[in-house]
């Protein structure tokens, strides 16, 4: 695809083939939906063109690379080996309680840069068990070629394609995924003069992108009364998708768990579209026009104040940084019951760690993998005291960040040492909002 073919008359320097491809659509077709807008931001766009990519088709940079400092964003498992360990913990004590079957699967969604299947499998291999067919669901070609290579020297399948839609030969075994459907593009509503609206983007003068509220599609109103979302002024993120994809996964299971872990920060009002570790991508509700701005720790980026400089901005990073939006995990439980999965876990992060002997597995680790051996299999993480630091320390990730275990076709004893625990134990979190998810009565049957 080159420039030229999708750009028109009014060059200006900063745009990029992205940003015209999503001009020409709304020319075309007037105001687009905002996670068709989100969704071409992060995964590109299939124009009449061809295909132009967008942030995980072509940018993304996860976790800190060895011998380079820049990174996107870093996750968990990026961190610190234990994490893996901990969950290879858990997804052995799931096989026994399935009976250790021969077919038995872990099946990783949204694998980045393959490196919590790396710490898995080395988790599994170091408990002295054996590894069992191991398959990573990736959309980003970009990440699943670094997956390729990180996981070389391992049994691991590669399946190209989206969580939302793939198809398995029924599997008994455990899904798992970190940080997966903070990735999906989010519906946007809010109440406006009394009405419920969803959030479109236009153009209006200068090209400027802007907001357009209209009145909000069916499949909208539906997700809303369903889940008994509650609409009020402020802009409000709405994850269809996430039901969409944890009912695919339900289809696909015969009998087994799913370990979903990712961020939950429902109490704040405004959404917050984390860029680069620093610069926050934050819709408001407060005014009129499109408030899609670039700040730098909560501030506008210096030299970029005004409505230009926020739309040259908007204009410039789109499809180039990353956005997200935090996890309803209600809707993911309610929509996967009644696909038939049962809630047999729900912790903070924190929580399912230490359940799973994070304290007493590092002081193992400390001893078993020499330094020098550490190093040598798992990079900088090899500094196993450093990144057990930075993983503690994280105090976002272990008591912000929520584990939803859920299981179908199992029956349980006992609770699993992974959702025993629900905060980790810390003295000072700001986070300890935690509430367990309901499902009423009526949406149990
Ligand atoms: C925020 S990253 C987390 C990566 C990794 N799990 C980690 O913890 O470092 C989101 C991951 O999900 C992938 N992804 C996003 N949407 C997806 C989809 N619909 N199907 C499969 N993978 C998807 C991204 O390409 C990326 O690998």
């Amino acid at each position: 695809m080159s420039h030229e073919q999708v750009t028109r008359s009014e060059d200006t320097a900063a745009k990029s083939p992205l940003v015209y491809a999503v001009e020409n659509e709304i020319l075309v077709n007037g105001p687009i939906s905002f996670d068709r807008f989100m969704g071409a931001a992060l995964y590109g766009l299939d124009t009449s063109l061809g295909f132009i990519p967008g942030y995980y088709s072509e940018e993304v940079s996860i976790g800190k690379k060895d011998k380079e400092d820049k990174f996107d964003f870093s996750t968990s498992p990026e961190l610190s080996p234990v994490f893996g360990f901990c969950l290879a913990e858990q997804i052995i004590e799931m096989k026994k309680i399935l009976g250790n079957p021969a077919d038995f699967k872990i099946v990783e969604m949204g694998g980045g840069r393959g490196t919590l299947a790396y710490d898995i499998i080395h988790g599994i291999r170091y408990a002295g068990e054996e590894l069992p067919e191991y398959v990573i669901i990736e959309s980003s070609s970009t990440l699943q070629a670094q997956q390729r290579e990180k996981l070389k020297d391992e049994n691991v399948s590669f399946l190209a394609g989206s969580a939302i839609d793939f198809e398995l030969p029924q599997t008994t075994g455990v899904f798992i995924s970190n940080e997966l459907p903070d990735a999906f593009p989010v519906k946007m509503v809010s109440l406006r003069d009394g009405q419920v609206k969803e959030l479109f983007i236009g153009l209006g003068d200068n090209e400027k992108f802007e907001e357009v509220w209209q009145d909000p599609s069916e499949d909208v109103l539906d997700f809303i009364k369903r889940n008994k979302v509650e609409i009020d002024e402020k802009t409000k993120p709405l994850n269809l998708l996430s039901e969409k994809w944890i009912q695919n996964v339900a289809r696909q299971i015969r009998r087994g768990f799913v370990i979903t872990i990712d961020y939950e920060t429902g109490t704040f009002t405004t959404t917050t579209l984390h860029i680069d570790g620093q610069i926050e991508f934050v819709t408001r509700s407060t005014k009129e026009d499109l408030d899609l701005v670039f700040m730098a720790k909560g501030r506008a980026l210096n030299g970029f104040s005004g409505e230009e400089g926020k739309e040259h901005l908007c204009k410039k990073y789109f499809g180039k940084v990353d956005l997200t939006s935090s996890v309803d995990f209600s809707v993911i439980a309610r929509a996967g019951k009644t696909a038939g999965l049962r809630i047999v876990g729900d912790v903070t992060q924190g929580g399912f760690l230490e359940g799973l002997g994070f304290h007493s597995l590092k002081e193992l680790h400390y001893e078993t993998y020499r330094e020098r051996e550490a190093r040598v299999i798992f990079g900088d993480r090899g500094n196993f005291k450093g990144t057990l630091r930075a993983l503690d320390n994280a105090e976002e990730l272990l008591d912000r960040d929520r584990v939803l275990i859920q299981a179908k076709n199992v029956e349980l004893t006992n609770p699993l040492s992974g959702g025993e625990h629900v905060y980790h134990d810390r003295l000072h979190s700001s986070y300890q909002t935690f509430r367990p998810i309901e499902i009423t009565e009526e949406e149990a049957n």
